[in-house]
C-alpha cells in the first residue's frame, strides 16, 4: 500500500514537471526587459520620453532652460574690444601664487604654451625657433602690459592666431597659469 503511494506520487512529479518542459519552444522569461534591454539609437527618435512641459520625440536632449553643468563658471567679460579691456583693468585672480598654484601653473605652462611662448616666456617657443609659427610676443613686451585679467581673458578665448585653451584647462588650471605667466613676465628683463 505504501509503496503504491510513493509510485503515484512519483509518477504525478515526472508528469508535472514534464508538462512544463518543452524543448521546442524557449521556457518562460520573466521581465524579458531585464535581459534583452531596448536598444535606442543615439539621437533616434523614441516616444514619449517627458522633458519640460512637452513631450518629445528624440532621445539626446539639450540640458533643461537656465541650468548649468555642475562647476560651471560663468565667465562674465566678452571676447569683444570692451570685455578685453574691462578684463585687463578689473578682472583679478581669486587664488594666490602659492609654491603649490605656481608648480601646477608651471606644469601646465610647459604642455599647453610653451610649444610657442618658450619655456622661459620669451616669444622663443620651438615652434618660433622652427619658423612654423610667427608673432608670438615676450611677456614683458611694454606696448601690451600684459596683467591677470589679460592673461585670464587670452587663456579663456585666445588672440588673434593664438586659440582658446578654455577647453584643456579649467577655471582653476587657468588660474594657476596665468600666475605662472605673471611670474614669468616678472622674470624677464
Ligand atoms: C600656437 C601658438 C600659441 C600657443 C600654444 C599659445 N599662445 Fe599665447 N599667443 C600666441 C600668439 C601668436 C600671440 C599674439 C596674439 C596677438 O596679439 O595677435 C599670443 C599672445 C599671448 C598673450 C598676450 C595677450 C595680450 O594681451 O596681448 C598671452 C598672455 C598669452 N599668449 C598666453 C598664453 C598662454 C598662457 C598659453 C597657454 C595656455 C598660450 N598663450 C598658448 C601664440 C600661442
Amino acid at each position: 500500500m505504501k509503496s503504491l503511494v510513493k509510485i503515484t506520487f512519483l509518477i504525478g512529479y515526472v508528469v508535472l514537471f514534464a508538462s512544463c518542459q518543452d524543448k521546442r519552444k524557449p521556457n518562460y522569461q520573466f521581465f524579458p526587459n531585464m535581459y534583452e534591454s531596448v536598444g535606442y539609437e543615439t539621437y533616434s527618435e523614441v516616444n514619449g520620453v517627458p522633458y519640460g512641459d512637452y513631450v518629445s520625440r528624440m532621445e539626446a536632449q539639450a540640458p533643461v532652460d537656465g541650468t548649468i553643468k555642475r562647476g560651471w563658471q560663468p565667465f562674465e567679460y566678452a571676447n569683444d574690444s570692451l570685455g578685453t579691456a574691462m578684463a585687463k583693468v578689473n578682472l583679478k585672480s581669486p587664488i594666490m601664487p602659492t609654491p603649490e598654484n605656481l608648480a601646477k601653473g608651471k606644469e601646465l605652462y610647459n604642455i599647453y604654451c610653451s610649444v610657442c611662448h618658450g619655456s622661459k616666456g620669451d616669444g622663443q617657443g620651438n615652434l618660433v625657433k622652427r619658423e612654423k609659427f610667427l608673432g608670438v610676443p615676450k611677456y614683458n613686451d611694454s606696448s601690451r602690459a600684459i596683467t591677470q585679467g589679460s592673461i585670464y581673458h587670452t587663456i579663456y578665448y585666445g588672440k588673434n592666431a593664438m586659440g582658446s585653451h578654455a577647453g584643456q584647462l579649467n577655471e582653476m588650471e587657468r588660474w594657476q597659469v596665468t600666475l605662472y605667466v605673471e611670474d614669468l613676465k616678472n622674470k624677464l628683463k
